[in-house]
């Protein structure tokens, strides 16, 4: 583990730095802190790192990596072309949680794009992750780093309990910001696709580009997800996760019935809700007045549950709209698509 400073300024050198960047050059793979989650990195150039990153993960070798860029002159020797709306919402949002999908991938490592005609790149907004790929000037491949499956780690010690012992080691910058992956559009067709909500918001991105559509995969279980990744079970804690949208008092006659029933019951609950719940574990995840909040905290909740070993979790539910849609993306899934409606 190497503790840096979240504040460093990523023109100047830090030995700890330079020392994860060296490792990443002998094709090694190293976990780093970014805004939005931390990503287990390799050299997006060589097979066998990347091979090593899929390997440590354990993660299916149909889901494709995203890119990881400090400036644009990389971007350029990653791509055929860089569509009009493209550019655009990379001088809008990078360095940022948004990652762009775009034509080409033939430079990268075959095992990069998982076969795709297609490459996933972003410029992350994190000085460390900045630093990092300055000083090892390399693209680096960088999926979240957790076990596949698992939460997406917000803090270097959900890194350590996922991958101790698979990996080179872990830039420790603190934890992270956003707290939820980026935003994944398409930009290689004519109308800018979301296939994955994150921490930049459809009505955001419409702000800059105009019309956005969302993957129909997202909303719809009969189609085929243009983002492999979107299709596997995910984000989710050991114990069943169900939501729940109703009021107070249903929440709360669910619970009672199952611990009836001897079951250990978690609760996923907010600022508003927490007093009012009663269980064997109640967790509150921020306030249903602030999302940002709880896209923050969710994973790290998540996993709590973990901690607690409760047999069965039920969680509120939250608005799709804003950062919403990407809290209520990656707890549909925690919970399998699990819900009962009052
Ligand atoms: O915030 C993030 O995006 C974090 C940090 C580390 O940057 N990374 C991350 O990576 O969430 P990962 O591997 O967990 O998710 C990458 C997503 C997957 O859903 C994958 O299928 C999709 O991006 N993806 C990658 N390349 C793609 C491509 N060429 N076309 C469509 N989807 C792609
Ligand atoms: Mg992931």
């Amino acid at each position: 583990v190497w503790y840096v400073d979240e504040n460093v300024d990523s023109d100047k050198c830090y030995p700890q730095i330079v020392e994860a960047a060296q490792l990443l050059k002998q094709n090694e793979v190293i976990a780093f802190p970014t805004e939005t989650v931390y990503g287990l990195g390799g050299n997006a150039l060589s097979e066998k790192a990347v091979a090593k990153i899929f390997e440590a993960k354990g993660r299916p070798a149909d889901n494709p990596l995203i890119v990881h860029v400090a400036s644009r002159p990389h971007v350029e020797k990653l791509v055929t072309t860089i569509p009009k709306q493209a550019d655009q919402l990379m001088n809008a949002f990078w360095p940022g949680p948004l990652t762009i999908v775009l034509p080409g991938g033939e430079s990268v490592a075959s095992n990069v794009t998982a076969g795709l005609d297609t490459v996933a790149i972003r410029m992350p907004d994190h000085p460390v992750a900045l630093a990092l790929l300055t000083a090892a000037n390399l693209p680096l491949a960088a999926p979240s780093a957790n076990l596949s499956g698992k939460p997406s780690p917000t803090s270097a010690q959900h890194v350590i309990h996922d991958l101790d012992g698979r990996i080179a080691g872990v830039v420790d910058g603190g934890s992270t910001g956003v707290g939820l992956e980026s935003t994944v559009v398409d930009c290689s067709g004519d109308i800018v696709t979301i296939l994955r909500p994150g921490g930049v918001t459809k009505e955001q991105l419409e702000e800059v580009v105009g019309e956005v559509k969302i993957d129909p995969a997202l909303s719809d279980d009969g189609h085929q997800p243009k983002s492999p990744g979107v299709k596997y079970k995910h984000y989710a804690p050991t114990a069943p996760v169900t939501l729940v949208d109703g009021s107070y008092s249903f929440i709360q006659q669910i619970v009672d019935k199952r611990r009836a029933e001897g079951l250990k019951v978690g609760v996923l609950a907010t600022e508003e809700s927490k007093e009012l719940l009663s269980a064997d574990v109640v967790i509150p995840c921020g306030s249903k007045e602030e999302l940002i909040t709880v896209a923050n905290r969710l994973y790290d909740v998540l996993r709590k549950f973990d901690e607690s070993n409760v047999d069965e979790i039920y969680s509120e539910v939250f608005t799709h709209e804003g950062v919403g849609a990407a809290v209520m993306n990656r707890l549909s899934k925690a919970a399998n698509n699990r819900i009962i409606k009052e």
